[in-house]
């Protein structure tokens, strides 16, 4: 922490150093006093990842390496202080790929002791959620919160800082894992999610009717795996009798089936708990037609949607540092053996 002079008082400075490397980003940001971001960069391995149509794990652990170094120092020279300075690092060590967390845990731990300040630990998919402090630190609990990523699907009860239960969870795919498989068969490349988005933007989204699962009646779960077969059957019949289906069709038609069922679930969380604030979060999160059709619903049960600006809601170090700040002000900070963890559950999680 350093002191600086404000008017005529001393006043306190706080800065914490993000990093992020659990996929392809190697993000780092600055957050100054836990809520003024004062910098943020992302170095995307996506133009990399792309000839392959998707994220070679062995590559992006090495262009992690590549580039982490200067990513950091990009960041810590924007917000120009020095790592003395700062008050801690905080590093995302799962989940995502082993090989990707552990360059990132590393760095962080190398860079922490170096600099004699703690180490904190953050779980990527809590800073995922924690994303939306930064626009809105006045956020109060309870809230629910829809977690939408590459890897993961949840609808969670956030009752107070890092206390949470899990109320639904995917059973099959997560909604980003499903965009990007039906991109890959559509052609459309990777990352699906904005690929189908823009496809879909010239499509009809009533042209087909893919299944919207709801499981039990009582069910907060997810699963788009039948929906994902039923695109994939729709091509593959097409294909075997010599049709030709508009794909813009199809993306915006299975674009609404996803949207449809993550809106019908977080409405009926909604009924079922005090929260009368939804937060959005994860890459998913993105979607310009998830964020107008969840606008409009929750507008009819008196509730508010609240959702951080498109580039906090895919992968960046932003999210890390606030997370990490609510970690600092908690007093829990990591012992010098962390390491990666490519399955880290939701630590602070209870069934409900
Ligand atoms: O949170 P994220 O950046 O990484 C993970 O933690 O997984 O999420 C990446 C996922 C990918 O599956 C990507 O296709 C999806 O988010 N995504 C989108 C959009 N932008 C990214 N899905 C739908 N619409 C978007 N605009
Ligand atoms: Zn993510």
């Amino acid at each position: 922490m350093i002191r600086g002079m404000v008017g005529e008082e001393m006043a306190e400075s706080m800065y914490i150093l993000g990093i992020e490397t659990s996929c392809d980003e190697t993000a780092a940001a600055v957050l100054k006093d836990g809520r003024e971001l004062v910098s943020q960069v992302i170095s995307s391995q996506i133009p990399t990842h792309q000839r392959y149509g998707g994220v070679v794990p062995e590559i992006a652990s090495r262009e992690h390496v590549t580039h982490l170094s200067s990513v950091v120092e990009e960041a810590m020279r924007q917000a120009d202080i020095e790592f003395s300075q700062l008050a801690a690092i905080a590093v995302t060590y799962g989940p995502g790929l082993v090989g990707s967390l552990l360059v990132g845990v590393a760095g962080a731990k190398a860079m922490a002791y170096a600099a004699r300040v703690p180490l904190i630990g953050v779980n990527h998919l809590e800073g995922h959620v924690y994303a939306n402090f930064l626009h809105r630190p006045d956020l109060r609990f309870p809230f629910l919160a829809l977690l939408v990523s590459g890897g993961h699907t949840h609808l969670l009860l956030f009752e107070g800082h890092l206390r949470y239960q899990v109320l639904g969870r995917t059973r099959d795919d997560a909604a980003g894992e499903a965009f990007d498989k039906i991109s890959r068969a559509l052609g459309l490349g990777y990352p699906g999610g904005p690929a189908i988005q823009a496809a879909a933007a010239y499509g009809a989204s009533a042209a087909f009717s893919f299944p919207r699962a709801m499981l039990e009646p009582d069910s907060l779960d997810f699963s788009f795996s039948g929906m994902k077969s039923a695109v994939l059957n729709t091509l593959n019949t097409a294909a075997m009798k010599g049709e030709h289906l508009d794909r813009a069709d199809l993306a915006a038609s299975f674009q609404q089936a996803v949207v449809d069922v993550l809106v019908r679930k977080s409405v009926m969380a909604l009924q079922r708990t005090p929260s009368r604030t939804l937060v959005l979060a994860g890459g998913v999160a993105a979607n310009q037609a998830l964020r107008t059709a969840l606008t409009q619903a929750v507008r009819e049960i008196d509730v508010e949607l609240v959702c951080p600006p498109p580039v906090l809601c895919t992968d960046n170090a932003a999210m890390i540092a606030v997370a990490g700040y609510y970690h600092y002000l908690a007093g829990d900070f990591a012992p010098w053996e962390l390491n990666a963890h490519p399955a880290l559950p939701l630590r602070f999680a209870a069934e409900p």
